[in-house]
């Protein structure tokens, strides 16, 4: 059975989906004859961009299935130094190196969610969510980093929300941390330091204990590769180090250990009497082999692997993958380095964290091609985590794309949902905990951002009901128009417009806002579905 629909896609603009647009087109048609000519095609319509032919799975989402839409506290609490809450990384180094953030924005204010949390769950209730994912500000309830010194404000403030959430019934995805790490451990080296595993483990102790009565899914960590690969190893995001040869490894080292020492903390005390779950959110791009040349798909593998493997092998397979310790340990013999500059898991180590995990939790914007590029021999004495992968990756010059992050390339998503279930120990079950389309200038007409995430939630259900995988959840990126990091305010990517330069910055739902709400009403994406 072919669960393709193709359907004519019309411009938002003359065609709307919903009741009223469908009375404002009729008015300019001239007889019966058009209306129900009409009648028929409205249940096709697919809001998208003018003049495109698009075909999205017709197939109900499972009943399981659980739609939501996603946060972090940097980016949206603003309240940088509110009621006690101690300086963060990122507090430090967009008021140190101002010039380093497009616009020389800072979260100070953001969209001031310390203060107007209340309408931001208003929004997620009003857009129907199964779950909203946020995360917790470390140094708002650690204001130090440690746990001597509680910062009951700060605790109030997620209560506050987390209670707020369950009188609307909508479930809490918690993220222990992202990004935000408090200021004094990046002092102590931030995620070189080891050390840094078991400050995070007696930080996210103290969540269970406190949030554990409101909370059943639980993320330690947002997007490792992320941190080590920008942060530590080429410079992209806060502390912005250059330290790519050796920087990223030892970065992810302490990442997945600080995870797997959260995890068994939960395992061990928490998870009998709150029955709860743990993971940790990692991402990637798919890697597309650039042919079929056996070289080409080797690069596409060692793409795989020295991105998401980082992360997901130790915590699901055990260890690195062996093409990332192949390929570190010659290059670094060839520098002249007595060992690997990947740092050694001992075999404690890989037992420890090794199925830390409840399921998978998947970030995905983009795809690139992989092209095979001989790197062994060349530049040593260059310790460069780009040059120890050797893949040349590049887009596709005609995929639809704003920023050079995000690209509209469905099959890719398909593609990686795939790798993630074949390729890791014990998946069970996948949660697309971000996904979702950026543009420049927040327009409420965003058609581009429906096409998006309509196309890439059909590669969903492709994947779901034609390849297998049990991929139960898909979280928006974002409910807000948000603070994007080193782009400040330039890039957006909310379902929900923010003015910045409005003190109270007002929320305006967009087009896209309207479209989710109908696809989680209906839990179809076309008006109606086949099963
Ligand atoms: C990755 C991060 O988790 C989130 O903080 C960021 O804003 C989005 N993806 C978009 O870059």
């Amino acid at each position: 059975m072919n669960h393709k629909m193709f359907s004519q896609v019309f411009c938002t603009d003359n065609v709307n989906k919903n009741a009223s647009g469908t009375v404002a087109l009729a008015s300019t048609l001239e007889n019966a004859k058009m209306l129900s000519l009409l009648a028929l095609i409205v249940p096709l319509i697919v809001s998208t961009s003018c003049d495109e032919v698009s075909s999205l799975n017709n197939r109900s989402f499972p009943t399981n299935f659980k739609f939501g839409a996603a946060t972090a506290s940097y980016q949206i609490e603003g309240g940088w130094n509110a009621d006690g809450k101690g300086e963060n990384l990122w507090d430090w180094y967009t008021h140190t190196f101002p010039d380093k953030i497009q616009n020389r924005d800072n979260g100070d204010v953001a969209c001031n969610s310390y203060y107007k949390w209340k309408e931001d769950i208003q929004l997620l209730k009003d857009l129907g969510v199964n779950h909203y994912r946020l995360s917790l500000s470390w140094s708002r309830i650690l204001p130090n980093g440690t746990v001597n010194n509680v910062n009951q404000k700060g605790i109030n403030y997620y209560i506050n929300i987390l209670e707020t959430l369950r009188a609307n019934n909508i479930e809490p995805l918690v993220t222990l941390y992202h990004w935000d790490l408090p200021l004094v451990f990046h002092e102590l080296g931030g995620w070189y330091n080891p050390l840094l595993a078991d400050y995070f483990a007696e930080y996210a102790r103290l969540c269970f204990k406190v949030f554990g009565k409101y909370v059943k899914t639980w993320i330690t960590i947002n997007e490792p590769q992320t941190t080590c690969v920008q942060g530590y190893g080429i410079g992209g995001k806060a502390p912005g180090y250059l330290h790519s040869g050796e920087g990223v490894y030892q970065c992810a080292f302490t990442n997945v250990l600080a995870h797997a020492k959260a995890y068994h903390v939960y395992d061990k005390e928490f998870r009998a009497s709150q029955n709860g779950r743990v993971s940790i959110v990692l991402d990637s791009a798919w890697a597309e082999a650039a042919s079929d040349k056996p070289e080409d798909v080797l690069a596409a593998e060692t793409a795989m692997a020295f991105s998401m493997g980082l992360y997901a092998n130790p915590i699901y397979n055990g260890n690195w993958p062996q093409i990332v310790i192949d390929r570190v340990g010659n290059r670094s013999l060839n520098e002249g380095f007595p060992a690997s500059r990947l740092p050694q898991f001992t075999p404690e180590q890989i037992q420890l964290i090794k199925g830390t995990s409840d399921f998978f939790c998947l970030n995905t914007y983009a795809t690139s091609y992989s092209q095979y590029q001989n790197t062994v021999n060349e530049s040593i004495g260059t310790p460069d985590y780009h040059l120890d992968m050797g893949v040349r990756s590049y887009r596709d010059p005609s995929w639809s794309a704003v920023v050079d992050w995000v690209a509209l390339v469905p099959w890719g998503f398909r593609s990686l949902l795939n790798y993630v279930w074949n390729q890791y120990d014990g998946v069970n079950e996948i949660v697309v905990t971000e996904n979702g389309w950026a543009d420049v200038e927040s327009t409420l007409n965003d058609t581009a951002r429906i096409t998006y995430v309509s196309e890439y939630l059909s590669a969903l259900l492709d994947a779901y009901y034609e390849d297998g995988v049990n991929v139960t959840g898909y979280t928006v990126w974002s409910l807000l128009d948000n603070f994007e990091w080193t782009n400040g305010y330039t890039q957006k990517l909310g379902i929900v417009q923010v003015d910045f330069n409005d003190p109270d910055r007002t929320r305006t739902p967009k087009e896209s806002y309207g479209w989710y709400k109908g696809v989680i009403a209906r839990r179809c994406l076309l008006e109606s579905c086949v099963n």
